[in-house]
């Protein structure tokens, strides 16, 4: 079955099998399944199924693709915003043999500009990332955020027990307020979130006018996941000098309340991943794209189209590169996709027509008869495609302006051979991959000399590097993600 991921926007398959028990350098992870029952209520912005010509599918992403497994097997409810007013607000799936229901929160138009595309996408999304310029701190969208958040957590509310032994596990920046709405109900059920982006600094946290609000309504749950430590501390220290609560070890004391916060690095699903990425299948189309491109060396950028990613930056590099390095003029492809996304807004308007710009200006001044330096490709591709590039590719470059994982990252590694990881040190993914070419996103010189010591790299040493990469890939799979996360918040 091929779904939707909204991390890269691309095809994905359903879930695999399940995961060996192994340590990664931030925590020790348990083997499915969860080994208690739970009934679990799982709140996100996007519902995990869709509706297509053929019918119903699930539309994963790397949280559908973890969550799902445990609703199967457990039963419970997803909550999600209900965007098209046809569809019901309580769905049971599959609908012939329904193992979980998905319940919609209704939005209209505005309550989706001001909660979704207002609070969520330009305030903050642009401030978790540092990048204040796309700050739009407009009062309105917090309003509508708050009535928004209210009607999700009355969602929940209706969905769960009273007086059960309830779980609730919300995910990312759309719902920061409904933890404390719910708790202020239900002082005893069991609430976890999962923040899957940087939480900034504080310094940079505390810019928003209404930081302290938003603090309040996390500190409802029991447990808050980050993917690496250093967005736990950060975390912390907001806690600490926004809301004066104690902060001891990882646990914040917080009016009468222990709430802790823990990193839980999400990973891939990794036995799906590498049985596609060996089927002999993928190796065959990897020639075919080499052919076509027709160059000696392949590198590849693969994102959503988001300021967050450092395309733009990205190109300037390789522009760099072309003119610093014209022996490898006629030698070297980029292939770089960027996936549609959240088009309505100019922000992502804007670095359209940004990134459309320079790609035109690099191929007018470098390319010749039969090369093409730039291969630009606004669109979407299947997750059999994108294994396909990966590994076809001689280096990938991930170089986000700040990213929160980058799972991009985890599936090249998993799919390639023998290619080299460039990876932005502003990922959390950086944290946990020593093995990588590191850079500096916004240092075009230093991305510029990145790319060609990747294409110069002696192959003992991509071998070498990439033995590390692989190993700590395979420790991060999503399945054990989803289970360590519930295991620690019982804990
Ligand atoms: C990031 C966020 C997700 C979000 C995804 C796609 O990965 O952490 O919560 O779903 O981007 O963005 P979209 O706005 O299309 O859901």
């Amino acid at each position: 079955m091929i779904c939707f991921c909204e991390e890269r926007g691309v095809g994905y398959n359903g879930p695999g099998p399940f995961c060996i028990v192994e340590s990664s350098p931030y925590r020790f992870f348990l083997t499915r399944p969860v080994s208690f029952a739970l009934s679990l209520t799982v709140v996100a912005n996007r519902v995990p199924i869709r509706q297509t010509d053929d019918g119903w599918e699930t539309s994963v992403g790397g949280l559908t693709t973890a969550l799902l497994p445990v609703l199967e097997e457990q039963g419970g409810v997803w909550v999600g915003m209900g965007e098209d007013p046809d569809l019901p607000e309580r769905q049971e799936y599959p609908a012939d043999d329904p193992d979980f229901v998905v319940r919609r929160v209704p939005l209209s138009t505005e309550e989706l500009d001001g909660y979704y595309y207002g609070m969520a996408n330009q305030i903050l999304w642009p401030l978790s990332h540092y990048l204040v310029q796309h700050l739009e701190l407009n009062e309105a969208f917090l309003e509508t955020y708050r009535q928004v958040n209210r009607r999700f957590a009355d969602a929940v509310l209706e969905e769960t027990e009273e007086g059960g032994d309830e779980t609730i596990w919300i995910q990312d920046y759309h719902q920061m307020l409904s933890p404390g709405y719910i708790r202020e109900d239900r002082p005893d059920v069991t609430i976890g979130h999962f923040w899957h982006i940087p939480w900034p600094a504080m310094e940079v946290f505390r810019i928003l006018p209404w930081s302290r609000e938003l603090l309040r309504g996390m500190l409802g749950c029991d447990l808050i996941g980050f993917h690496v430590e250093e967005y736990v501390d950060n975390f912390l220290e907001s806690a600490e000098t926004l809301l004066d609560a104690e902060v001891e070890g990882n646990v914040i004391h917080y009016e009468g309340r222990e709430i802790r916060a823990e990193a839980h690095p999400i990973g891939i699903d990794v036995e799906r991943f590498k049985s596609m990425a060996h089927d002999p299948s993928i190796e065959e189309e990897a020639q075919k794209f080499r052919d076509r491109l027709g160059t000696d060396y392949v590198v590849i950028g693969i994102d959503r189209l988001d300021y967050t990613k450092g395309i733009r930056s990205r190109m300037l590099a390789f522009e760099k590169f072309l003119e610093e390095n014209p022996e490898y003029h006629g030698k070297v492809s980029f292939f770089q996709i960027a996936t549609p996304s959240r088009t309505e807004l100019e922000s992502y308007q804007q670095i359209r027509r940004e990134v459309d710009e320079v790609v035109g200006r690099i191929n007018g001044r470098f390319a010749q008869e039969s090369w093409v330096p730039v291969n630009y490709r606004y669109r979407t591709y299947t997750q059999y495609e994108l294994c396909a590039f990966y590994r076809a590719a001689d280096a990938a470059l991930i170089t986000p302006l700040r990213d929160g994982m980058n799972v991009v990252t985890q599936e090249f590694v998993t799919a390639t051979q023998d290619g080299v990881l460039i990876l932005s040190e502003l990922t959390g993914a950086a944290y946990l991959l020593p093995e990588a070419v590191q850079v500096n996103p916004y240092d075009h010189g230093g991305l510029a000399r990145a790319i060609k010591t990747a294409l110069e790299m002696p192959h003992e040493e991509k071998v070498e590097r990439l033995r590390g990469l692989k190993r700590t890939i395979e420790t991060l799979d999503v399945h054990n993600w989803a289970d360590g996360f519930l295991e620690a918040l019982h804990r």
